[in-house]
């Protein structure tokens, strides 16, 4: 079966390449991915698949019935939007939307989730279970996932896969996961309320900044002191709003950030840690507060079965130096953690960094390129992953 499989992408690689650059030179910002949903569901119905279009808002599904012999279904994820970045690489099919750029590799998981769909479609009568593809959009806004599940695109789905690519990981190697891939993260808005009043006379005033200022330097302090060490947090304040003039003491402060953690019992004591920092400081100088704890998306924890289908499957096709267990996670987000909320599945790195390059770009930047080799990669490892999860007996 993997020498088949193989067979047919070398055959398609050409197709998917195209495919690729005509994606990657029509990029489409989160929620707005109304040109790629089409072109996907067009593929799709190409290869046989009934396409529904529309899920998810600008999303697309389909699915691949097998032969019926599991009743199990796997759900296949890709995203499809691009970022508000302008595009620097000169290729020759660079973005034609200006200001709009695949800077995050999304145009090669639509390629690669299609090539999956091709290939699936092609050995249908030898696939036990059934195969959903979901093309999501949104989730460089961490939105489009919860879209797609409240779809119900996650209903009797029994495991999910996702592939993210990885410049720093060469093209022909993959990597996986056990645990932890990417870290919760969740937004904070921290209000600090004192009282205005001349520059020159602060016994008068609460100052507003100057307890913000307290407030950010505990808050940071803390963290070394307070979390435990072993279990990171990392609390980063982006953006401080406040003040009128520079002899007026400031009444109002706002500050905005992002919290990122990796275990659910950390990040669910988190909200009221701070809260309690935050009160603290603004009681101490009699600055009143509020403290807004928005959860974002969860941590992707990669299911240990699930990963290791995965990890035989890419050695058998690639060979054991072409797979690499990573040792740490990512305090990055993905909200492919809102599919693992309603089945067990694992992400894993496809990599595509160029080997004869001395430097590959990182993910979201204008001049970021990938090594399309990788494509016929990533797809074989998910079609024969695909296969061998049905072989598997990793209960629902
Ligand atoms: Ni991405």
């Amino acid at each position: 079966m993997l020498t088949r499989i193989k067979d047919i992408a070398t055959q398609l690689a050409p197709r998917l390449i195209e495919i690729r650059r005509h994606i990657h030179s029509h990029p489409e910002l989160s929620g707005n991915e109304y040109q790629t949903s089409a072109f996907v569901a067009g593929v799709l119905s190409s290869c046989g698949i009934h396409a529904e279009e529309g899920v998810g808002k600008t999303g697309v599904i389909g699915e691949i019935k097998g032969n019926g012999k599991d009743s199990r279904t796997l759900a296949i994820r890709t995203d499809m939007d691009a970022l508000p970045i302008t595009e620097c690489t000169k290729l020759e099919f660079s973005s034609r939307q200006t200001g709009i750029m695949h800077a995050c590799g999304h145009d090669v998981h639509t390629t690669v989730g299609l090539g999956t769909a091709m290939i699936l479609s092609q050995i249908a009568q030898e696939l036990p279970g059934k195969v959903r593809f979901l093309f999501q959009p949104a989730e460089e806004i961490a939105q489009g996932a919860s879209w797609m599940v409240k779809d119900g695109v996650m209903e009797n789905v029994d495991a999910v896969l996702g592939v993210h690519v990885f410049p720093s990981i060469p093209a022909g190697s993959i990597g996986v996961r056990f645990g932890a891939l990417t870290a919760a993260a969740d937004d904070l808005e921290i209000i600090i309320i004192g009282e205005s009043g001349h520059g020159a006379r602060p016994h008068e005033a609460i100052d507003a900044i100057w307890i913000a200022s307290q407030v950010i330097t505990n808050l940071q302090q803390a963290i070394s002191r307070t979390q435990n060490p072993l279990r990171p947090v990392v609390l980063s304040i982006g953006k401080i709003e406040g003040g009128r003039a520079p002899n007026v003491i400031a009444d109002r402060v706002q500050l905005l950030g992002t919290v990122r953690s990796l275990h659910p019992e950390t990040r669910n004591q988190l909200p009221s840690w701070i809260e309690q920092i935050v009160a603290n400081v603004c009681n101490s100088y009699g600055a009143k507060y509020q403290v807004n704890y928005g959860q974002g998306v969860p941590s992707v924890q990669n299911d240990y079965a699930i990963t290791k289908i995965i990890q035989l499957a890419a050695e058998e096709a690639w060979g054991d130096d072409a797979v690499q267990v990573l040792p740490e996670p990512s305090l990055g987000a993905e909200d492919f953690s809102m599919y693992l909320e309603h089945a067990p599945g694992s992400m894993f790195r496809l990599g595509v960094g160029f080997t004869d390059r001395m430097i590959n770009y990182p993910l979201h930047h204008p001049l970021f390129d990938v090594d399309e080799s990788a494509i016929v990669t990533g797809v074989v490892t998910l079609v024969y992953t695909a296969y061998k999860y049905f072989l598997s007996d990793i209960s629902e």
